[in-house]
């Protein structure tokens, strides 16, 4: 039996039905589901085309309404502090929408800011007037946490950065900048897409306000959920940018009274099936353990990057003082997009990245499109050696 330190890898990857199918090495993209997961989302669904599916939802009530207790103990929250959405991107829009920004506000953002969130920042600045500035990076490429202090003036309405960036293997201070924050008193959105299900996650230690985070990712959930979360203190500070009567009850003919628990960021239908399949996802992930999790998919990305230094022409992409499981590299002669697709065809998954998803980023480092490959915990050695393998008989070099 291979036993890892801390994890039975054999059970995992037999607990895996993708792994005789695929060398899949794309947490970052859409991570392969656990059979408890799959078995969960099949189950409910199977249950509403037997008896309805309103039936099927009063039937199960307690374990969908156990998915928020699940959520919440995967990264140190409250249930009430939890609302499920159907992505990473709802999530933070969820937030970022709800917060009463107005014109000469500032936004402090990270050089690594993700695509979606930074589109919307530009829709708010075309619209209310508010003003993006960008943090500059440190040296070794996270954002810096003294110039974010030296840049904050009473124009500062919020803090908006991005833990685990979509390609690059950093890992922002998340904490640090949420030290920041509270020194000032300034809110913080803090987007967690990339690092729930791949790392230790404690909203209370991170010091955030808004954490959104996404299902399919690195915490093996199924496609189609995410969830926000929502400190508190802060759940009736603002009202939600879009309601219905789930979110707010209609209580006269002229009013309504908002819900005082973080589903006010929900909408009354849903997808039931992928919520207990996302529950599922967090019981497994909590019960493999997250520190586990990170020491294997992050061992395994370090082998990728010392790899690949044995291929010519091979570069890897990374920054950072701390490199997480994404790993970033480019292959000279190698085209990107078709390099994946000739993988793909060799049983082995990898994804490209364009600049677009993180374009201050790419635009500073000069970046083109990147290979991206995210081992997670279920991969072994030798699936990362086969990749390695691969690219070296396609590199022209
Ligand atoms: C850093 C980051 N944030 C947010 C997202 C968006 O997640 P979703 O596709 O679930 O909305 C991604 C997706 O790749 C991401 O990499």
């Amino acid at each position: 039996m291979t036993l890892d330190a801390e994890l039975d890898i054999e059970r995992i990857r037999a607990e895996t039905p993708g792994i005789p199918h695929t060398n899949h090495l794309l947490a970052s993209g859409s991570a392969l589901m656990p059979q408890p997961v799959i078995d969960a989302v099949i189950g409910h669904l199977q249950l509403e085309a037997e008896v309805g599916g309103y039936e099927a939802a009063a039937d199960r009530r307690a374990e969908l309404d156990a998915t928020y207790d699940s959520v919440a103990r995967l990264i140190g929250a409250q249930s009430h502090e939890i609302a499920l959405v159907e992505n990473a991107t709802a999530a933070w829009c969820h937030a970022f929408y709800s917060l009463p920004l107005s014109a000469g506000d500032r936004v402090l953002t990270c050089e690594a800011e993700y695509g979606a969130n930074y589109v919307a920042f530009l829709q708010r600045a075309k619209r209310d007037g508010i003003v993006i500035d960008v943090v500059p990076s440190t040296e070794t490429g996270e954002m810096d946490v003294e110039a974010l202090r030296s840049m904050i003036d009473e124009r500062v309405a919020l803090i908006a950065a991005t833990w685990v960036p979509t390609n690059g293997g950093l890992v922002n201070p998340a904490a640090a900048i949420g030290a920041v924050a509270a020194e000032h008193g300034i809110t913080y959105l803090l987007d967690g897409c990339q690092a729930v299900g791949q790392m230790p996650v404690d909203v209370a230690a991170l010091g955030c306000h808004y954490f959104s985070a996404t299902g399919r990712k690195f915490l093996r959930g199924p496609r189609g959920t995410g969830f926000l979360y929502v400190q508190e203190d802060h759940i009736e500070r603002h009202e939600p940018a879009m309601i219905d009567h789930f979110a707010a009850e209609w209580t006269a003919t002229n009013e309504y009274t908002l819900r005082t628990d973080a589903r006010r960021f929900e909408n009354w239908e849903n997808a039931y099936a992928l919520r207990v399949g996302l529950k599922a996802a967090a019981d497994y992930a909590l019960d493999l353990g997250l520190e586990a999790i990170q020491n294997r998919s992050w061992s395994l990305a370090r082998r990728l990057r010392s790899n690949l230094h044995s291929i010519a022409g091979a570069e890897v992409r990374d920054i950072g003082t701390e490199q997480c499981a994404i790993v970033s590299f480019t292959v000279e002669g190698l085209d990107p997009r078709p390099t994946v697709a000739a993988l793909r065809e060799r049983g082995i998954t990898i994804g490209a990245s364009s600049p677009a998803s993180t374009r201050l980023d790419a635009e500073a480092r000069r970046l083109p499109t990147l290979m991206r490959a995210a081992p997670h915990c279920y991969n072994t050695e030798a699936e990362i050696d086969a990749l390695t393998s691969a690219l070296a008989s396609l590199a022209p070099g």
